[in-house]
């Protein structure tokens, strides 16, 4: 166990504040990781002093340069990959592949971003005009509040830290609650590769998380976590005109048709449901077969189902963890219970585990609910477990339809080996992602990232999309003739 300060101007210091909060062990509630102080309203306003004097340093370092210490950042996070992955799966009980796979993203996004410093897209264009050049080019915006959830305590933050910093960006991260210890760990690093103080600020804390949003010195929010949440937070935010990133809810649709290969589709739920115990953003959660194939399939994956094993996260063969904490746990039981009642067939699972090892943390059987229909809660809420949702369908068309029921719209799959099918999904299903005989996860960290609906605001991470939240466009016209030329009035004569 350690106490943790908040990170500012380059130290660790105490907050202002004596109220603090515990990161808890999920598979061993009585292992206390870290405590944190629950930052105010003036640990903030140090912070935030602090990003104002850390951005006037780092906007006016050329970005090759500033790319050069994210890389420095990569190759330390690589060198402390299997520590880092460890205090993970002890913080938030992910399992300790997954853990590193996570890890690894961030690797791969400082990488990304640093190469970025070499590019960082913008464009010339001719003017309309003779003797004048058009131009634009990217310019860092200022403080940026970063604020993400605890399922991807590495990866989902850096995904944010990395390309906002690249873009000459200052930033106050507030880690989730859950996961603060190993969002701690961005300020190591970065003070390591050799970043500036005052350019990357740590506050931990619940309620600390409203003031960076009200603040109005802090010029861009980039949120991941629920769609509630979310609302709130763009709502707030519109009255300062922020520009505000929102990575919200998910209900992901599985399809699969008959031309499938059943046994890799099973594979593709296996994965894409139960993995990380269905606490993801874009977890499978819906299930959408064809009637031809359904009873078929659902024999195979009962039979494969055994193989999830759920146990110690830190055990290389353990496939499932825990449940981040006794509220999620409570929210997956009571949507088991409403599925019961709205009259779903609960088929598999269903059920807390208690016993034995079971009996220190928080943890929930792999669940499947058949019969399922689209008017369902169980269909159409975010529940954040590994609760999946069976539903039966007489054609593609009815497929597509009964996968784009729904007010999120992150990722999707379908399974089939029918191109025309393959084709037409990626048209029609209303997601930010669609993978063809993959599962609904596996993103990588260069290719854009997020959703339509209610699942966010337009903005994609990931990718040199990213840069579209983090950068300001300047454009410039020089004019060289000599002479005041009129846009729009004088015409081009030889
Ligand atoms: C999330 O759950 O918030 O595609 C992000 C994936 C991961 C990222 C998930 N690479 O599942």
């Amino acid at each position: 166990m350690r106490y943790y300060k908040n990170f500012i101007n380059g130290k660790w210091v105490d907050a202002k504040t004596d109220k603090t909060f515990e990161s808890r062990n999920p598979a061993n509630w009585d292992e206390v990781i870290g405590i944190f102080p629950d930052s105010s309203k003036e640990d903030l306003e140090l912070a935030v002093e602090s990003a104002k004097r850390g951005f006037e340093i780092w906007s006016k370092i050329p970005a090759p340069k500033r790319g050069e210490i994210l890389r420095k950042a990569g190759e330390i996070l690589l060198k402390r990959k299997k520590e880092i992955a460890q205090l993970m799966s002890k913080e938030i009980g992910k399992t300790i592949t997954e853990a590193e796979g996570d890890v690894q993203e961030a690797i791969d996004t400082a990488f990304y971003s640093s190469g970025e410093g070499r590019r960082l897209f913008s464009y010339i264009t001719p003017s309309e005009l003779p003797n004048k050049f058009a131009l634009t080019f990217r310019r860092p915006i200022g403080i940026v509040g970063v604020i993400t959830a605890w399922n991807f305590p590495i990866a989902v933050p850096s995904w944010k830290i990395f390309p906002a910093l690249l873009a000459g960006n200052s930033i106050i991260f507030k880690p989730a609650p859950d996961g603060s210890a190993v969002g701690s760990i961005f300020a190591e690093v970065l003070q390591e590769a050799g970043l500036p103080d005052g350019v990357f600020n740590i506050v931990f804390g619940y309620e600390v998380g409203k003031f960076i949003v009200e603040h109005p010195e802090i010029k861009v929010i980039a949120f991941t976590g629920g769609t509630e949440t979310g609302k709130i937070i763009y709502q707030i935010a519109s009255k300062f005109l922020k520009k505000v990133s929102l990575e919200l809810g998910g209900k992901n649709p599985q399809i699969v048709m008959p031309s499938a290969n059943l046994d890799l589709a099973v594979d593709g739920v296996l994965w894409g449901a139960f993995g990380t115990s269905g606490q993801r953003c874009t977890s499978t959660s819906r299930l959408i077969l064809h009637e031809k194939i359904y009873n078929d399939f659902m024999e195979k994956l009962r039979k494969r189902l055994p193989e999830l094993i759920l146990g110690d996260p830190l055990d290389p063969k353990t496939t499932m963890g825990p449940i981040i904490n006794p509220q999620s746990l409570e929210k997956i039981k009571k949507y088991v219970e409403i599925g019961i009642n709205e009259g779903a067939n609960l088929t598999y699972g269903g059920n807390q585990l208690k016993d034995g090892y079971y009996s220190k943390g928080w943890w929930f059987e792999p669940t499947i609910f058949e019969n399922v229909n689209t008017n369902m809660k169980i269909f159409q809420d975010e529940i954040f477990g590994p609760v999946l949702s069976v539903i039966k369908v007489k054609s593609f068309e009815e497929a597509i339809e009964v996968a784009n029921n729904s007010r999120y719209g992150l990722s999707s799959s379908i399974y089939t080996n029918d191109i025309n099918e393959a084709m037409k999904a990626i048209e029609l299903l209303q997601a930010g992602i669609t993978y063809v005989n993959a599962p609904t996860i596996g993103a990588e960290s260069h290719l854009p990232f997020g959703g339509v609906k209610e699942t966010g605001n337009g903005y994609r991470e990931g990718g040199w999309t990213v840069f579209d939240i983090f950068t300001e466009w300047k454009t410039v016209y020089i004019d060289f003739s000599g002479r005041l030329q009129k846009a729009q009035i004088d015409t081009w004569k030889e």
